[in-house]
Formats: C-alpha cells, structure tokens, sequence
C-alpha cells in the first residue's frame, strides 16, 4: 500500500548512533535526528558543546569500549536502527612527513572502527530493526585533490585519508552484498569538501570554488537530504550505494 512521505520518513523514537557527534558533520546530524524526535547517542572522545543527545564518551577505535557502548545501547532499547559511521581523522602536512603511525592511526579509526560497529551491531540485529548503516567516506576516496588550488599552508588531504575512504567505500559493498539477508542496508555518503572559515583561508576558498560546477564548497546542511533517505524506509531496496554529494567537483 502506497505510503505517505511523512511515513516513511518518521524518525520518532528510532536509535541512532551517531559517531564523532562533537565534529562539524556531526553536531548537523545530531541536531537533525533530535528535531525529528530521534533518541540520538552520540560517541566522540570529546563532548558536544550545548548539545541535548546522549552523549557518551568513547575511543571508538578501542574494540572493548564500542562493544560495551553497544550492548549497552541494545539492553536499553532491545533496538538500534540507524548507524552512522561520521567519526574520522586526517593528516595535512607534506607526505614525506608521513610515518607509520599516522597510517595506523587513520586506518584504524577510519576504517577498522567503522568494521567494528558494523561487525558488532550485525551480530545482535533483528529484522525487525530494519537496520540502515550509513558510512560517511569523501570525495577524496573517490577522486584525488586538485594539488594546483593549495598553496603553502594550506590543508590538502593526505594519501592515506583518500585511501581510508576509497576502502570505506569498497567495505560498504561487501556488507551491503553480505547484510542484505539480514534486512540490513549499508549505503555511504562522499561529502565534497565543507566550508569551515576555522580551518580555511579565504583564498583557499575562492580557489576550491572555481573548481567546483557548483562554485561553493558544501555546507552541511547539503548532507541531509542523502541522510534522511538513507536512514528511512526509502531506501529499503537500496545497499551497497555510494552517493557522492560534491556539487560536480568529480565531474570535471
Ligand atoms: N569536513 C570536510 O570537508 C569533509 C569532507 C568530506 C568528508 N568528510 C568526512 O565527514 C566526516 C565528518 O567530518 P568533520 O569535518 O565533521 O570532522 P571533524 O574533525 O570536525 O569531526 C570528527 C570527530 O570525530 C571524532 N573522533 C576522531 N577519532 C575518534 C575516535 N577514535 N573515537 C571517537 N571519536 C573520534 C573527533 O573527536 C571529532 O569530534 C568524516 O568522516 C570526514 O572524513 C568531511
């Protein structure tokens, strides 16, 4: 039977586990999931400022500690619906600064830890808790900066961060394949870059823009949309998808 949208797209009471809630990416889905009546957990090894979910502090590369937060969650609400894997670090400096413990580093919170919480909430999911895992990868797991836009100082990704992504892109496949049976859907996000006056110089921004169809670097509100769906009976037919929202940048 033929659904309203407003149905399908009724977040009241769902659990969500949002990682790396105290980012810039975060806080926006923190704050989306809690203005649609979401029962929102929110895991960083920092705290959110002013923010109203719950908030638990978590290393979430430490598998003890991810699997506790999780069974913890699960013995509260017997239910977990909605995973997103957001959490992520990233090198800037010159990559003959790079060593190995900055590859360990990114592969393990980038990589192994999103592993980890798929691998832990799969094996205590239900079907009736119609679990959908969202994977937040970038752009530049899908194509390489532009070198020519940066100047000195100025913050372009490391190899090592592409290549995490690029992986987590490839992860989604597999457990979307493999999960599917389980009525699990795994999807994933590539965000272009967001604009973030903190971190990026004004001319930086003007150069980033001038390769982008869009001419302007993503705001995270840009995000939602791909979010909602991917979190809602929308998407129940769809697994292993990567949706990469860059305003055409990989385009050109
Ligand atoms: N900002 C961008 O331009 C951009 C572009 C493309 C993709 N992305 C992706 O979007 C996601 C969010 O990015 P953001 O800009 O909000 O990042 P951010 O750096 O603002 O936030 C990341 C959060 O993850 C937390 N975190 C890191 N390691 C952790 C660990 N081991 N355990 C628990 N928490 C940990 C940090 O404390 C931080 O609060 C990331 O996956 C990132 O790769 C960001």
């Amino acid at each position: 039977m033929t659904k309203k949208i407003s149905e399908l797209f009724n977040f009241k009471n769902k659990v969500i586990i949002i990682t790396g809630c105290s980012g810039q990416l975060g806080r926006e889905l923190s704050d989306f999931f809690l203005k649609n009546n979401s029962i929102v957990y929110g895991l960083d090894k920092i705290k959110p400022r002013n923010s109203k979910i719950k908030f638990i502090k978590c290393d979430i590369v430490e598998d003890k500690e991810l699997k506790k937060v999780i069974k913890k969650i699960y013995s509260k609400h017997k239910t977990i619906n909605i995973l997103i894997n957001n959490a992520a670090v990233s090198f800037f400096q010159n990559f003959k600064y790079r060593n190995l413990k900055n590859f360990k580093e990114t592969i393990s919170t980038n990589l192994y830890a999103p592993f980890n919480a798929i691998k832990f909430l799969s094996a205590n999911s239900k079907k009736r808790d119609n679990l959908k895992i969202i994977n937040i990868s970038s752009i530049y797991g899908v194509v390489t900066p532009n070198f020519s836009i940066y100047s000195k100082g100025d913050r372009f990704n490391s190899e090592i961060y592409g290549a995490s992504k690029a992986a987590l892109i490839q992860i989604t496949k597999y457990f979307g394949n493999l999960l599917a049976n389980k009525n699990i859907c795994v999807n994933c996000i590539s965000p272009g870059g967001i604009e973030n006056l903190n971190l990026q110089k004004k001319k930086f921004i003007k150069k980033y823009n001038k390769n982008v169809p869009k001419n302007r670097l993503a705001k995270t509100t840009d995000f939602l949309a791909a979010v909602a769906f991917l979190s809602s009976d929308f998407s129940n037919y769809t697994t292993g998808q990567n949706i990469v929202i860059d305003g055409g940048l990989s385009l050109k």
